[in-house]
């Protein structure tokens, strides 16, 4: 299935080394089995993740020339900010350095001890920055998103039956409602305007705030604006729509920032921002940059006009398509249908010799890597611990910057490690830390 072309021209380059297979299985126990510590230049295709990853566009490099990097309200920070408003269509602006910094800041602002916040899936660091709080984090993902195989649309929607249950279980403990668009943890599966809508209205009608994590909010938009709403309107509109339904949004700029860094809190709430202000000079900087220099905020301005481009959205959702379709044709089992930025591959089923306790997601990251030099990341029990069900691993495209070779290439690695599945054993660990121990942690494989 061939996807519309790379609509740009390669300027710049960086080559890629290719290492022999004994040098990587060397780097590999160098690494103490763990991919966050391979060094880049050792990797061949690196789908670690689609975040801080994207190429820059000449327009954006250009306007990084212009960078004001004066303390206090940069002319940078003026052009963010005009930006930010301008994508969210929100009035009060807070910049981070990060999607995490949003996160610690909302979790300060917001949650206590007991406190209970509920979400179609939040993300590793979202649920761990609010359960530092020592608040309790549910996921309520649909019932169609439970089938990884079936390919039902929006299975990024929260299931809004559970939630009014929920919420009326946990009553005054019950503190907000977040939608994560698109859902990372379950698939990078979007949500359908109507889902969110109701989602929003449910928690209003309980007096909740409603928020949205809106790192793939573009790429979330393109979903809604192809299969809901027909390319009535446009996904510069949808987006709009989207924020307009919340009370608070944070986007991590390094997805559809189409930026290296940075990130920013939107709401429309004058007394909530000034709270959330005195957190930001608290833990990120000043308020008119938040942890970002001027650089980085004019490459996140000129990315938020580039991001809504269909032409760019056509491309970046059909580059994963078509990595989604050829692993389909050599039967490898997957979460269907393709998601915005990711194919997620369903391991403890391709590993099913692997029990779930020996970490079959692991195993995989392992094996592409050894056999191909693929980064890879584990979203299973390893990263997620007791609370996760599919043993998935996730190829996650960075944007902008590979072409289908690239793609073919990875699917050639699937068909090596298919045909001999049985010689990849699984792993335990050796050392972790206190909290999101999939960073860090030691491993080695079982004999
Ligand atoms: C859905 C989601 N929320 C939040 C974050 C955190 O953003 P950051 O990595 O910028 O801290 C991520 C990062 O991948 C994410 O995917």
């Amino acid at each position: 299935m061939p996807y519309p072309f790379e609509p740009y021209k390669i300027k710049i380059f960086d080559a890629i080394k290719v290492l022999s297979k004994s040098e990587r299985i060397k780097a590999l126990q160098e690494a103490n089995y763990n991919l966050f510590k391979i060094p880049s230049e050792k990797v061949t295709i690196d789908l670690l993740t689609d975040s801080g990853t994207s190429a820059l566009s000449q327009e954006q490099l250009s306007q990084m020339m212009l960078g004001d990097e004066t303390y206090a309200s940069s002319k940078s920070w003026e052009r963010f900010e005009t930006a930010v408003k301008n994508f969210t269509g929100k009035k009060e602006v807070i910049p981070v350095h990060q999607g995490r910094a949003a996160e610690k800041i909302i979790a300060e602002a917001l949650l206590d001890k007991n406190d209970v916040a509920f979400s179609n899936s939040f993300f590793d660091t979202t649920r761990a920055n609010f359960e530092h709080r020592g608040a309790t984090c549910f996921d309520i993902p649909t019932e169609k998103a439970i089938d990884l195989s079936k390919p039902k649309l929006f299975k990024g929607d929260i299931d809004a039956k559970k939630l009014r249950k929920l919420l009326g279980r946990y009553g005054k403990r019950a503190k907000f409602v977040l939608m994560t668009l698109t859902n990372n943890t379950g698939g990078g599966q979007p949500a359908s305007f109507r889902n969110v809508e109701l989602a929003g209205n449910i928690a209003t009608k309980k007096g909740l705030k409603f928020i949205i994590d809106a790192c793939r909010i573009a790429e979330n938009a393109y979903f809604i604006w192809l299969h809901e709403q027909k390319k009535k309107d446009s996904i510069k509109n949808v987006i709009r729509n989207l924020f307009s339904l919340s009370d608070l949004a944070f986007m991590s700029t390094k997805k559809d920032g189409l930026a290296n860094s940075g990130g920013f809190i939107v709401t429309n709430d004058k007394s909530l921002a000034a709270k959330l202000r005195e957190l930001t000079v608290l833990y990120e900087g000043f308020v008119t940059y938040g942890g970002m220099t001027g650089r980085e905020m004019e490459t996140i301005a000129r990315g938020l006009e580039e991001v809504v481009n269909p032409t760019y959205l056509a491309h970046r959702i059909g580059q994963i398509a078509y990595l989604h379709n050829e692993l389909t044709k050599i039967a490898v089992p997957l979460i269907h249908p393709p998601g915005g930025h990711a194919v997620y591959v369903d391991a403890g089923k391709f590993f099913s010799h692997i029990p779930q306790n020996e970490f079959p997601g692991q195993a995989l990251v392992a094996a592409l890597y050894q056999e191909g030099g693929i980064r890879s990341v584990e979203i299973g029990s390893l990263m997620l611990g007791k609370t996760s069900k599919p043993e998935l691993v996730r190829l996650a495209v960075p944007r902008r910057t590979y072409a289908q070779s690239h793609f073919d290439y990875v699917v050639e690695t699937f068909k090596k490690i298919s045909k001999n599945k049985k010689q990849y054993r699984g792993f335990k660990i050796t050392w972790q830390p206190s909290t999101l121990r999939h960073f860090t942690c030691k491993l080695k494989p079982i004999n």
